[in-house]
């Protein structure tokens, strides 16, 4: 009778094939942001969607404010298959390619219309691709906003910034960015940047709306000056090795997945550009700075020329395509 029993039991496993004792494919989704961002939300958008349609199928597990990777650490897990996807800053490629240094330009794009007709346009979707040949497949751009710089006293114009220490992202245009002001950059990790702020060991920053309220910036910041000299976008990337390596239908369903999850998150940072920027001002613990049109035109003359200081790197004709993103042609 019990050899019976585990006759039955074996051929009834053995019908039931492969699919029934295949393990799901497990994604490991590392970021730095809090999950209250675009692009925290967008991430956990991206695990709902793939599980309600995937079921039993694939598995995602999201890991937000650095808990599992820092951004400059997460690519080279991404390439060692730690993890299989992430959504870095554009700011952070500068060892992988030197095309996505343009997002970095000071005062290139006039608003995030225009950097969406730049990625939607040719040379925005070349650039997904810029990576392939170290191993890097971009699957889509998301956006934050455009970014204010943060003190520890007013900066009206930029002679104000002479000498102060500002924490940068690892990028060079903006170590060049902050030299043409005369101050000091520093590169540091997003997840040191609240306590060398409350430290006092850095004067400044620079970022998003978002991550200023998100991360609690504004609350050991006297000052933030509503600049909107630069951008931080994000591209969603995974490793080539595993994307090519994924079955048809799933890689389809991913994309799908993903670019759904990016129009979700694209409005998350909409919205959050406008509310963040108005939750910090009720919370009085930081005064915001609005320039006046001759104010910003110096910081435009200053910060300007780091254009041309990267022309051969990026190209100009990468840089051309953005520029003229900012005209609708209307
Ligand atoms: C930063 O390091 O300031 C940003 O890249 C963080 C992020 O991912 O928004």
């Amino acid at each position: 009778m019990r050899s019976l029993i585990i006759a039955i039991t074996f051929t009834a496993v053995a019908l039931a094939g492969p699919a029934a004792t295949a393990k799901p494919l497990k994604i490991k989704f590392s970021h730095v942001v809090a999950v209250n961002t675009p692009k925290g939300q967008m991430a956990e958008k991206f695990k709902e969607l793939v599980e309600q349609r995937m079921p039993g199928k694939v598995e995602v597990q999201v890991f937000p404010s650095s808990q599992l990777f820092g951004d400059n650490k997460v690519l080279e897990a991404l390439l060692l298959g730690d993890v299989q996807m992430g959504a870095p800053s554009l700011s952070k490629f500068r060892k992988y390619t030197k095309k996505l240094q343009v997002f970095d330009l000071p005062f290139l794009f006039s608003d995030i219309d225009a950097v969406e007709r730049f990625q939607k346009g040719p040379k925005g979707k070349e650039l997904l691709m810029s990576m392939e040949k170290k191993g890097i497949t971009g699957l889509g751009y998301l956006h934050n906003g455009m970014k204010q710089l943060s003190a520890s006293k007013p900066l009206r114009v930029p002679a104000d910034a002479k000498g102060l220490k500002f924490r940068i992202q690892s990028s060079d245009v903006l170590v060049a960015q902050f030299k043409a002001i005369k101050a000091s950059p520093q590169k540091k990790p997003f997840s040191e940047v609240f306590t060398l702020l409350q430290t006092k060991a850095i004067d400044g920053q620079e970022n998003t709306w978002s991550n200023i309220y998100s991360k609690k910036f504004f609350e050991v910041q006297d000052y933030i000056t509503a600049s909107n000299h630069g951008l931080i976008d994000y591209l969603v990337v995974t490793s080539t090795e595993f994307w090519q390596g994924l079955p048809d239908d799933i890689r389809a369903g991913l994309q799908q997945a993903l670019d759904e999850a990016i129009a979700h998150g694209n409005a998350v940072a909409l919205e959050k550009s406008n509310s963040d920027r108005q939750a910090i001002i009720d919370s009085r613990r930081s005064t915001v700075i609005d320039l006046t049109p001759e104010e910003k035109a110096q910081w435009v003359k200053a910060m300007k020329p780091v254009w041309k200081k990267f022309e051969k790197q990026i190209g100009k004709d990468v840089i051309d395509a953005a520029d003229a993103a900012n005209n609708t042609g209307s």
